[in-house]
């Protein structure tokens, strides 16, 4: 190899790298590269300011290696913010580049790092419009209805667009995820707001809903905490139904992106559902996936999806959900190019 690249160092690999353990496969490379090595931590806050790490730190910079971040913001624990983020994936790219670089300079190997410079900006110029993540419709003040959507495939769509030059508006429900670089993220709770956010966000030229967002909200939430009282019965929930935000820009006369794209999570019948959404919803494609338990699709990295036109069904092969974005987007690229034959 002619980097190594630790991406996320955990302050327990940074411990014992400072140490020089090699009593796994990781810190045996580690110990035995002639390689440069480049480290990105990524830990709790309280972590990572620890003296202890500190120490490691210096430690490891006076053994030669480099570090990039750890960047300040939102930590995967919820309400945990500071510094200890994983620099972002584009950062991390651009200093492999300057080191590597940096290498060729000096005389030692080097590789062409021409293909990390990313794809051409194929959707330069363009407004393209993302929901994510699910949606909480709240019962009282502290409770609410939701889905057990991640909000990773609508964030990698976006970061796919990103890629391929275009401007992106990202309306996510609430994520544990965080968010895509060079996007713009609007945070929404419910089905109302995100239709209302969708709305302000147009004009855009591709609109993809990914959200999966809750069909009913309770028609009256409580305006304070619903309370347990011994003897009574449960309370019942009334619902009504929420807007459906797919259909109501895909229908819209003036104003209607030239590309509207819906998601179909189903557990049955997956692929003639999603024929039927097509039509009842107005949407130009739908991309359809199981969803059922045992696919893992809800919170996993990869889908398996049919990608469905007025021009017919292509099942795709499973793949993650940063390819599934890929070609997503590559495929809007096309339509919107007026490459129609291709779809
Ligand atoms: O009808 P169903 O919920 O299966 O449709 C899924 C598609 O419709 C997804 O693209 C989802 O984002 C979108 N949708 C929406 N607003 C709703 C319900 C679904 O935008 N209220």
């Amino acid at each position: 190899a002619d980097i190594v690249v630790v991406a996320p160092a955990t302050a327990d690999l940074m411990a014992r790298m400072a140490q020089g353990h090699a009593n796994d496969l990781a810190t045996a490379v580690l110990l035995a590269t002639r390689a440069p090595i480049l480290i990105a931590p990524a830990m709790n806050p309280a972590m990572w300011s620890h003296a202890a790490t500190q120490r490691n730190v210096r430690q490891l910079e006076r053994d030669g290696a480099a570090f990039i971040g750890p960047n300040a913001g939102e930590m995967a624990e919820q309400g945990e913010a500071g510094v200890g983020r994983m620099a972002e994936v584009p950062e991390i790219v651009a200093r492999i580049e300057e080191m590597l670089g940096a290498n060729d300079k000096g005389g030692f190997g080097f590789i062409s790092v021409g293909a990390t410079r990313g794809p051409r900006p194929l959707l330069a110029g363009r407004h393209v419009l993302v929901t994510s993540g699910p949606t909480h419709e709240p019962i009282d003040p502290v409770r609410y209805i939701a889905n057990r959507s991640s909000g990773k495939q609508g964030h990698a769509i976006a970061a796919a667009a990103q890629r391929l030059g275009a401007r992106v508006t990202l309306i996510t429900g609430p994520v544990q995820i965080a968010d895509p670089e060079g996007v713009t993220v609007e945070r929404v709770g419910t089905a109302e707001e995100m239709l209302a956010a969708v709305t302000a966000a147009l004009p855009a030229d591709v609109a993809v809903f990914a959200a999966a967002v809750a069909d009913w909200r309770v028609a009256t939430p409580g305006r304070g905490k619903i309370k347990k009282t011994a003897g009574n019965a449960p309370p019942s929930l009334n619902l009504v139904e929420n807007p459906d935000i797919l259909r109501a820009i895909a229908t819209r006369g003036a104003g209607r992106p030239a590309l509207v794209v819906g998601f179909a999570a189903e557990t049955q019948t997956v692929v003639g559902n999603a024929q039927a959404k097509l039509k009842t919803k107005g949407a130009d494609w739908i991309v359809a996936n199981d969803v059922s338990e045992s696919t893992g699709v809800f919170g996993g990295e990869r889908n398996q999806v049919h990608f469905v036109s007025a021009a017919g069904v292509e099942p795709w092969p499973a793949m993650t959900k940063a390819d599934v974005a890929d070609a997503l987007m590559q495929r809007a690229a096309a339509w919107l190019a007026d490459v129609r034959e291709q779809v």
